[in-house]
């Protein structure tokens, strides 16, 4: 066993952001216990799996149980000895309303709170309604009066998970005491050492930071979604138009991607129960811009599905659409709430027939969306098709050379669903190229 620094880490809930957290302290030099109740998802990461496609992980992973620096178990017991306990389980939306279902984290600290010993650290890393933090600190004092709750917000993402954990752009904490802030600098240490900015705040404003910061993502999707919306009613092109107000430094050239919208785990869910929220807290009004948010974003793909019917007729049954893309985004195999699945199986009720091409996420799609058909194969997938529509960016359909792909397909017509493509080039190529929000799409 190699040396390990000083203090032991549990990590209660082990799928995205737990299996990354716990690798990645571990690669810190902690010992660390990765808990979770799914024993399939356990022994998987036991044997040195990742059950989820997470480019660098299962390297770390493995890297980290070979120095027998990091355990995974479904026994909450092992955790008895850890010094912080940092929980990590997932908060979805609530089947019948906007907020987030909080079962999973209230059973987490259930769970931790009898178990953990006397002084340890109990450290919310789940996105969270704000308030939940000081709720959960105050049925942890009912279980053991010496335990301790901080608050620490993840910002990774997914297809960087690794890289955002070990290099995050900041570290926020929200602590009610010196002691907690000493003992999260102390798990943070290296990242301080590469002066990682560190910000402390109180339990509510840690809270709010992780919803404030992907709600202003999601406004900026929507806010570049809506003004390709504009574009195409004026004759515009919305990917010039992104590209000249993102050299405004205080604009910015990010997250300025027109297309078919955000989707995800945490964008779509997030925005809807920071509104559910502010309605509890009696401020429905401040959030009411992300309704709209939130319909911009839908709006994107109805419009995309629409784009279809200009081309190949109001009556799509029987219509041949091939499709490029199911996960919600490039580098992830995660298709919760994605866009692009989402207009395949809306395109497929319509009654076109439907084949669709996915790097990573053809398994998880067919299971969500059994229906559908998938294929291993580019060139399959757009074998006699009447459109190709490119929905989530991954670098292979970069790389398609389309000279070579217009003898497989029955009409040489694609729309890009992300603005990613080189239109040129496809042109070129003897294809109708058409995309959301530049004026030659709907001409
Ligand atoms: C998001 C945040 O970016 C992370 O900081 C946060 O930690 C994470 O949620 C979370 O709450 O756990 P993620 O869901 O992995 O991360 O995905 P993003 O990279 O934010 O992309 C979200 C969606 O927006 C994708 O569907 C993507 O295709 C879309 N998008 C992104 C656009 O449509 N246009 C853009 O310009 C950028």
């Amino acid at each position: 066993m190699e040396s390990s620094k000083k203090l032991i880490i549990s990590v209660i809930g082990t799928g995205y952001l737990g299996a990354t957290h716990a690798a990645a302290m571990a690669s810190l030099g902690f010992h660390v216990i990765g808990i979770d109740v799914d024993s399939e998802k356990i022994n998987s990461l036991k044997e040195g799996i990742v059950p989820f496609y997470e480019p660098d992980l299962e390297e770390l992973l493995q890297e980290q149980l070979k120095a027998e620096r990091l355990f995974f178990t479904t026994d909450f017991s092992a955790a008895k000895n850890a010094d912080i306990h940092f929980i990590c389980v997932g908060t979805p939306q609530s089947k019948d309303s906007l907020a987030a279902d909080m079962r999973y984290v209230d059973a987490a600290i259930e769970a931790i709170g009898p178990i953990a010993k006397d002084g340890s650290l109990i450290v919310g890393k789940s996105t969270v309604p704000v308030g939940t933090a000081s709720r959960l600190a105050n049925l942890l004092r009912k279980i053991n009066p010496n335990l301790e709750l901080a608050w620490n917000p993840e910002f990774l993402r997914e297809g960087f998970a690794v890289e955002d954990t070990l290099r995050p752009n900041r570290l926020v904490v929200g602590v009610t005491s010196d002691r907690a802030d000493e003992i999260l600098k102390e798990v943070y240490a290296d990242l301080l050492a590469a002066e990682i900015p560190w910000i402390r705040a109180d339990l509510p404003t840690a809270e709010l930071v992780k919803v404030a910061a992907n709600s202003f993502l999601a406004t900026k999707i929507s806010f570049i979604n809506a003004m390709a919306e504009i574009c195409e009613a004026a004759d515009g092109d919305v990917t010039v138009l992104a590209k000249a107000i993102g050299y405004d430094p205080r604009i910015g050239n990010k997250f300025l991607q027109a297309g078919i919208g955000f989707g995800g785990g945490c964008l779509p869910k997030d925005i809807r129960a920071f509104m559910a929220r502010a309605d509890e807290l009696g401020a429905r009004q401040a959030l009411e811009f992300l309704r709209e948010i939130d319909s911009i974003n839908l709006r994107a793909r109805t419009r995309m599905i629409e784009l279809v019917r200009a081309d190949l007729g109001n009556d799509l049954t029987g219509r041949k659409i091939a499709i490029f893309g199911a996960a919600f985004k490039p580098e992830s195999d995660d298709v919760r709430d994605s866009p692009a699945l989402d207009i395949a199986a809306q395109l497929y009720k319509a009654g076109a027939q439907i084949l669709i091409h996915d790097p990573k996420a053809t398994k998880n799609a067919s299971l969500r969306n059994p229906e559908l058909n998938f294929s291993e194969s580019i060139e399959e997938t757009v074998a006699g098709a009447d459109i190709i529509l490119h929905l989530t960016e991954w670098r292979q359909y970069r790389e398609i050379n389309p000279k070579k792909l217009i003898s497989h397909v029955l009409q040489a017509k694609i729309i890009d669903g992300r603005n990613a493509l080189d239109r040129q080039k496809w042109q070129e190529a003897g294809w109708q190229i058409r995309s959301l929000g530049v004026s030659t799409s709907i001409k």
